[in-house]
């Protein structure tokens, strides 16, 4: 299932620039193991070792030719480098890599094999489709869903009951909810011809459907938003995150983000400096702390 649809890199090369020599929690979060501050957390609790030696040192510095890293006694290296990729996510599969329950997942929609170590940046809920990103460095994982960075993300929703422009406004000033008030959304109504031409098929009788950019990742935000203002969400397609799209991705394909892509999304987070804290969880292994419901 999973389809290469475009040939561009998404790859670091093994540019001496980029792996020669470099700090141990940069390498621990390049090669995916965990973000940065959870890679320190890593160091100093004593789980990582290089060339046999345990280093709890965060100014150590590690050549990836040559040296051995190891985290909890597994050999830990950088690979092809860091890949990058957007999946166009169908509907019906939970975004994890590994569900207990044993239900659908978007595993076989990604090339695991081919880039071990591949995590979703955030969460789409079960039904929702779209822009789903997946990525080996999480690193720039943290600072993509760290709230600091501000970075956008727009859906196409087609929602129950005929919408008029300024129905949206509570969304526009920033709606409460019951965690709190949202960060002001940027909305338009869509219409049917565009609907149907985009992403989100016939709208129906008493459907109207809305593009909505929001800069926050809260659980299924979106939809609760939308429900706050009584017209609940019956389809959500995530039609991009920052600069990255699924234009001219089928349903399920998945292609490598370009390196300008990638370029894009590091610019983004620029200003959030390392050692900030990382939103994932503590131990940085979970970067798919964004928005959604697994369970829906
Ligand atoms: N908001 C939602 O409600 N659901 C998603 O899947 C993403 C954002």
């Amino acid at each position: 299932m999973a389809s290469e649809t475009n040939g561009t890199s998404g790859i670091d090369g093994p540019t001496e620039e980029r792996i020669v020599p470099m700090r141990l929690q940069k390498f621990l979060a390049r090669a995916g193991v965990a973000s940065r501050r959870g890679s320190e957390d890593l160091m100093t609790a004593g789980r990582v070792r290089v060339n046999g030696e345990v280093v709890t040192e965060l100014g150590s510095k590690v050549d990836p030719r040559v040296d051995v890293v190891e985290v909890d006694g597994v050999r830990v290296s950088l690979g092809e480098g860091a890949a990058y990729l957007v999946l166009n996510k169908p509907e019906n599969v939970i975004t994890t890599m590994d569900d207990p329950e044993g239900r659908p997942t978007v595993v076989p929609y990604v090339p695991v094999d081919r880039f071990p170590g591949l995590f979703p940046v955030g969460r789409l809920d079960r039904d929702t489709t779209g822009v789903l990103l997946f990525m080996t460095d999480g690193d720039l994982a943290a600072r993509l869903l760290h709230p600091s960075s501000h970075v956008t993300k727009t859906y196409h929703a087609v929602v129950r009951g005929e919408l008029y422009d300024e129905d949206l406004d509570p969304l526009r000033d920033g709606i409460e909810l019951d965690d709190g008030p949202c960060v002001p959304a940027i909305c338009r109504l869509v219409s049917a011809d565009e609907a149907y031409d985009v992403t989100l098929g016939r709208l129906r009788r008493d459907e109207s459907a809305v593009e909505i950019t929001i800069t926050e990742g809260r659980k299924r935000e979106v939809k609760r938003m939308f429900s706050a203002i009584h017209h609940p969400v019956l389809e959500l397609n995530r039609v991009s995150f920052g600069p990255i799209t699924a234009r001219g991705l089928d349903v399920g394909a998945w292609r490598l983000l370009t390196a300008d892509e990638v370029g894009k999304l590091r610019a983004l987070t620029a200003s959030y400096h390392v050692g900030d804290r990382n939103p994932s969880r503590d131990d940085g292994h979970d970067f798919a702390g964004e928005g959604a419901d697994h369970d829906e």
